[in-house]
């Protein structure tokens, strides 16, 4: 006779619950600014990649729960071998970490044997280990200027992100063609549009962004300064071309100015991560209730991989 499947019954108050296991289980939930608001205000770190990088390098809790990315939780993995790092939902990934396969980059990199290695920390484990250093767009920049200027670089996987940091560093650097199918979706024609309605408003945008989005920016940064930015600047009004996720916290740090999503080329949702998105606050539960689904890592991966990390954080 065929048993029905039991879904566990999930408690009334789950962010109590939630609160409980964490206190029992010594754990810390680290938050990425594109969680659904209900996750970010759960979170004990809350932050852009570099800050949840360098969250994950000093913690103590025993478990880490990831309200974020593959990447990400294995990043905090790699930095954390003895801790059980748990992502609510193992298939939120990230285009940029899936357009980059290792088998396909080390062929890549090997047609450019005297280029140092410079990946965004949105990729594998596998092309991490095969990267030189790793960066996040808080610190491309920065990390590039401090390269010797005859020193040629490879940069991967994203290309907007690379043609950006070429701009700002004036350095050349061969770039993967990646991209991130969340910041390559919004019109510059609906912006423009929009602009027009708002013409006092701030554009403001994620340097993963295509370059002809990029040319209407008034300001461009990673999540974390795209956030100081509305906080510090005098302008009222922000056209946030970005993953909607971070106006819940623009929203909450200044809530007297006013913040505009920048439109996609459809009539879609498609300007919020479909990754991110997966995470929900009843499988943050389930996660930390069952201990699973934990991030495992082969260690000989593990150790390659940590060596580039560990550069970016010295450099940062
Ligand atoms: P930052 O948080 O580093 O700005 O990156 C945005 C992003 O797309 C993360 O996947
Ligand atoms: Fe990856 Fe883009 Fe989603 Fe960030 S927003 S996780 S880069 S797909």
């Amino acid at each position: 006779m065929l048993l029905p499947t039991v879904t566990p019954p999930l408690p009334r108050d789950l962010v109590g619950a939630i609160q409980d296991l964490k206190q029992q289980m010594n754990a810390v939930i680290l938050a990425h600014y594109y969680q659904d608001p209900e996750l970010q205000d759960i979170a004990d770190y809350l932050g852009d990649s570099l800050g949840l990088s360098q969250q994950a390098a000093a913690t103590d809790a025993d478990v880490i729960v990831f309200a974020g990315v593959h990447f990400m939780a294995e990043t905090a993995k790699i930095l954390n071998p003895g801790k059980q790092v748990l992502l609510p939902d193992l298939e939120a990934g990230c285009s940029l970490a899936a357009g980059c396969p290792a088998a396909e980059f080390a062929a890549f990199k090997a047609q450019y044997p005297e280029h140092l290695v410079i990946s965004y920390i949105n990729c594998t484990a596998e092309v991490k280990a095969l990267s030189d250093i790793i960066c996040t767009s808080a610190n491309a920049v920065k990390i590039v200027q401090q390269i010797p200027a005859d020193q040629p670089i490879l940069f991967a996987p994203d290309q907007n992100l690379g043609r950006y940091v070429m701009e700002q560093s004036g350095r050349p650097m061969v770039l993967w063609p990646g991209s991130c199918i969340v910041h390559e979706t919004f019109s510059v024609r609906k912006l423009l549009a929009l602009r027009a309605e708002h013409p006092t408003a701030q554009v403001i945008a994620h340097p993963e962004c295509e370059a002809l989005l990029l040319e209407q920016a008034d300001y461009i940064g990673s999540t974390s300064a795209l956030l100081k930015y509305c906080q510090t600047s005098p302008h009222q009004a922000f056209i946030v071309a970005t993953e909607p996720g971070i106006i819940h916290q623009m929203q909450k740090h200044v809530p007297h100015k006013q913040f505009i999503p920048a439109p996609p080329e459809d009539n879609c949702h498609c300007n919020e991560c479909p990754f991110m998105r997966l995470n929900t606050l009843e499988k943050v539960y389930l996660a930390m209730e069952r201990r699973s689904p934990e991030i495992i890592l082969p260690e000989a991966t593990r150790l390659a991989a940590l060596k580039p990390i560990q550069r970016m954080l010295a450099m940062s």
